[in-house]
């Protein structure tokens, strides 16, 4: 993705050949009114909508053919694990993994880093090791460490940024220096910021120390292309809920042999091979990683969405959504009192800010009775905030779906709350 350009004004007119009309239509939920005025949906980092093809799929699978997977004889049960594994088989392909029996389905990225902390970081961190993160992690990124670092005796370092929102590589490097790290952990895209991390850099930095590294992609996979091979990337996290896809479901990547390597993480049904009361022995790959029935019909769901997002393109969704975020930031700039908060030149997708003498939960309720959803909060990211010394920012993130159209009545709605304050 390209850095931002200088701000010019971007006209409203000048799409990337999306038929947004037609996407839109997709999307039932977005049809509605909120307080009497038409939903503009800008919270879609914190999860997005669902197209029909997804709703439909999951409807399908409970209506038609729905059976629990990997144990059953019967035709259910058949077609439920062939739809099952069929799933697995596009995440595969969405992320260019070797094979899917790197692809775990968890719950959510969440569940996939500390899946990584305990099982991976509880076999090889021990006293005086360190895990490095950076200072924009969002709190799943951050507390699985701290909670690994606390049962190993390891220590959490974190590489700063700059007031900017960019890391500052010199100091990520010094920290790798140290001849302790046993597992560097980094956000692709932030969640409070919009920052494109430099994650192949980053990765080509730590292995060259013999580090892996951990991506956290929940908001890098709904805006751009995630191959992990090419990114040579060790693990990769990410939800089907911020990527058109069901609640519920979460994906983790890992390299076979680290997978092969590590301990499962749950105990339970589908993840054994044997089971006596003196000893169990477990499955292959992928199933070790998968402790109990798992939420089927989502993981179909998220099969479903990926389909539909390919359909469409990622390369034409990051243009259109990078437009539409030059156009965001562009008209932000020019509201006075209204402070960005990110500003990397590698940016997508989101733009956080501050009004002066408005607190961020105020201008959320103003919109929204304008019609309008952002995010206002921390972010499930504290340390940024405290970064920026402010307790939240109002956030507004886009998705496919939105039009320069909804971006002028973002603006006009903030024109509105600075009217009410002033
Ligand atoms: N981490 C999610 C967000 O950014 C929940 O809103």
């Amino acid at each position: 993705m390209s850095a931002l350009p200088a701000l010019s004004t971007v006209p409203a007119e000048h799409f990337t050949g999306l038929d947004l009309a037609r996407i839109r239509a997709e999307f039932p939920i977005l049809r509605q009114r909120v307080h009497g005025k038409p939903l503009v949906y800008l919270d879609n980092a914190a999860s997005v909508q669902r197209p029909k093809a997804v709703i439909d799929a999951i409807s399908d699978c409970y209506s038609s053919y729905y059976g629990n997977i990997h144990r059953g004889v019967h035709l259910l049960s058949e077609r439920s694990t062939a739809a099952y594994e069929g799933a697995r088989e596009k995440v595969r392909a969405f992320l260019n993994a070797t094979s899917v029996q790197e692809i775990i389905f968890t719950r959510n990225t969440t569940e996939s880093i500390n899946l990584v902390a305990s099982s991976f970081g509880g076999s090889v961190a021990k006293a005086g090791d360190e895990i490095v993160i950076t200072g924009m992690e969002h709190h799943s990124n951050i507390v699985p460490w701290q909670m690994l670092c606390e049962r190993t005796g390891a220590t959490l370092k974190v590489a700063p940024f700059t007031d900017a929102g960019e890391l500052i590589l010199e100091e990520y490097e010094r920290l790798l220096d140290s001849g302790r790290v046993k597992l560097v952990g980094v956000v692709h895209l932030s969640n409070a910021l919009g920052t494109l991390n430099p994650v192949k850099r980053m990765i080509e930095m730590a292995h060259a120390r013999g580090v892996p590294v951990l991506v956290d992609g929940a908001q890098a996979v709904p805006h751009l292309a995630v191959d992990v091979r090419n990114l040579d990337c060790d693990f990769y996290a990410f939800s089907s809920h911020k990527i058109y896809g069901p609640t519920g479901v979460g994906v983790l990547y890992g390299k076979q042999a680290l997978l092969e390597a590590m301990p499962p993480y749950q105990g339970g049904g589908d993840m054994i091979s044997l089971v006596t009361f003196e000893k169990t022995t477990y499955a292959d790959l992928p199933n070790k990683f998968e402790a109990g029935t798992p939420s089927i019909a989502d993981v179909i769901g998220l099969g479903a969405a990926l389909d539909w997002l390919n359909a469409i393109g990622l390369d034409a969704v990051a243009a259109h959504e990078h437009e539409l975020l030059e156009y965001a930031t562009a008209q932000l700039r020019e509201i006075p009192g209204l402070n960005i908060m990110g500003t990397a030149r590698d940016k997508a997708a989101l733009v956080s800010f501050t009004l002066q003498g408005v607190h961020p939960h105020d201008i959320g309720t103003i919109l929204d009775r304008e019609g309008v959803a952002i995010r206002a909060g921390h972010h499930c990211a504290q340390p940024v905030m405290q970064r920026y010394g402010v307790p939240a920012t109002a956030r507004a993130s886009f998705a496919v779906y939105n039009t320069h159209d909804e971006v002028d009545v973002l603006v006009k709605a903030i024109l509105k709350v600075k009217e009410l304050f002033a």
